[in-house]
């Protein structure tokens, strides 16, 4: 059959991105999908051949390629094997999930928890799974795409508000008949803002309109909190997240998300969400790493300490040089650029002199508000910081935003 008719909406949809894509690579402004060659040292990779100080990495704590945590997914593999016998409602459940999913709920301080193969996946499957067609499901405007996801899949009425804008939530929560059930969902982290959640803010309404509260904390775990613990520990509120959603990709550096809370909505979940019935379970060396991960983030509270120093000097140093920084407090810090390809030029020009940063441009973000997503780490040396900031400050002048 021939596909190639112009009339064809996929035909147009893939003609569209190569488009864009070729034009880009043309203009020596495309820089997604680069391969890394191999690590050097904490903060550094090796990309085409040059080293390059890493300043887009998840992972905040630094502890990709950690002795210990490399160390027990090596043993991991030497007990189990490099795979499962299937999913984990049959043959695909492990020791090392078991005592995975034990270490989870004890580091958030929860009843039990439930690993999934990642945490794009854990956010779809388990809003769905938790929530039916007369349920109501209210989500921050900017939370992730897998939220987002997550709420659609459902077939919950879905409502969102103006991000961080309490009032606006209170308004939303307003709408929903009494008696329905309403479940709140948030980033703790924004991922693309770096900002925080008025937390105290969206808890006080779950009470108030006794809504259920999940919040993702993908980017909170070991950069929110005196012991890295996450939002609830950066507050002083224990115990106030029914869903306590997180990702093993980013602090812990695995692959992977859970869900920590009640014993039984984890029991629910094992034998109800789809992704637990019928995907994969993670890799025994995946499973491993993560275990060893926390434990590390908890023997290594320096760590947890030094993100927050380096993540002050980095966003401090680049709003003393005169960028948009928004309104972030972590390590994540957009460095806004305008226009998609200033934001892709100012990439070129950081990568040019060794700095790994990474464009964000929409329709991840709003038009208009195309950005540098710069991250700093745990890895990070101040005076390596201050390098990189200086090398951003000459890219921001080349392209003009400062
Ligand atoms: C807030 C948030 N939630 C969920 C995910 C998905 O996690 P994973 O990459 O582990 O699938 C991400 C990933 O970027 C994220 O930023």
């Amino acid at each position: 059959m021939d596909f190639n008719r112009d009339d064809d909406t996929i035909i147009q949809r893939v003609q569209a991105m190569s488009k864009r894509a070729a034009e880009s690579k043309q203009a020596d402004l495309y820089f997604y999908n680069q391969p890394i060659s191999e690590l050097r040292g904490g903060a550094s990779v090796l990309v085409n051949g040059r080293e390059m100080g890493m300043y887009a990495s998840y992972s905040y704590l630094g502890l990709i390629g950690h002795p210990r945590i490399n160390q027990a997914a090596k043993q991991a593999v030497d007990r189990y094997g490099t795979g499962t016998h299937g999913v984990r409602l049959l043959a695909g459940s492990l020791e090392i999930h078991q005592a995975l999913e034990e270490t989870i709920a004890a580091f958030k301080k929860a009843e039990a928890a439930i690993t999934y193969s990642s945490g794009y996946a854990t956010n779809l499957s388990v809003i769905s799974t938790l929530l039916g067609r007369n349920d109501y499901v209210i989500s921050d405007k900017l939370n992730h795409a897998s939220i987002v996801d997550g709420c659609m899949l459902s077939g919950a009425k879905f409502l969102r508000f103006q991000h961080n804008d309490m009032s606006a939530l209170e308004s939303r929560l307003r709408q929903i008949p009494d008696g329905s059930t309403r479940l709140v969902v948030s980033d703790a982290v924004f991922s693309m803002d770096g900002d925080l959640i008025d937390f105290p803010g969206v808890v006080e309404l779950c009470r108030k309109y006794h809504a259920w509260l999940m919040i993702d904390e993908a980017h909170s775990v070991g950069v929110l909190g005196k012991t890295g613990r996450g939002i609830e520990e950066h507050f002083g509120m224990e115990d106030t997240i029914d869903i306590k959603m997180g990702t093993l990709s980013k602090t812990i550096p695995s692959v992977g998300g859970y869900i920590a809370g009640r014993k039984d909505i984890i029991d629910y979940l094992r034998h109800s969400s789809r992704a637990y019935i019928f995907s994969a379970a993670l890799p025994p060396a995946q499973a491993a790493a993560a275990k060893a991960a926390f434990e590390v983030i908890l023997d290594e509270p320096w760590r947890v300490e030094k993100l927050r120093v380096n993540s002050r000097q980095f966003i401090d140093g680049l709003k003393k040089r005169g960028f948009n920084t928004l309104n972030t407090e972590t390590a994540i810090v957009p460095v806004l650029c305008g226009e998609d390809e200033t934001a892709y030029r100012i990439t070129r020009e950081a990568q040019h002199r060794d700095v790994f940063v990474l464009p964000v441009v929409s329709p991840a973000v709003p038009p208009e508000l195309a950005r540098l997503r710069a991250t700093v780490t745990a890895a990070h040396e101040p005076q390596e910081i201050e390098k990189a900031m200086n090398v951003i400050e000459e890219a921001g002048k080349i392209v003009g935003i400062i």
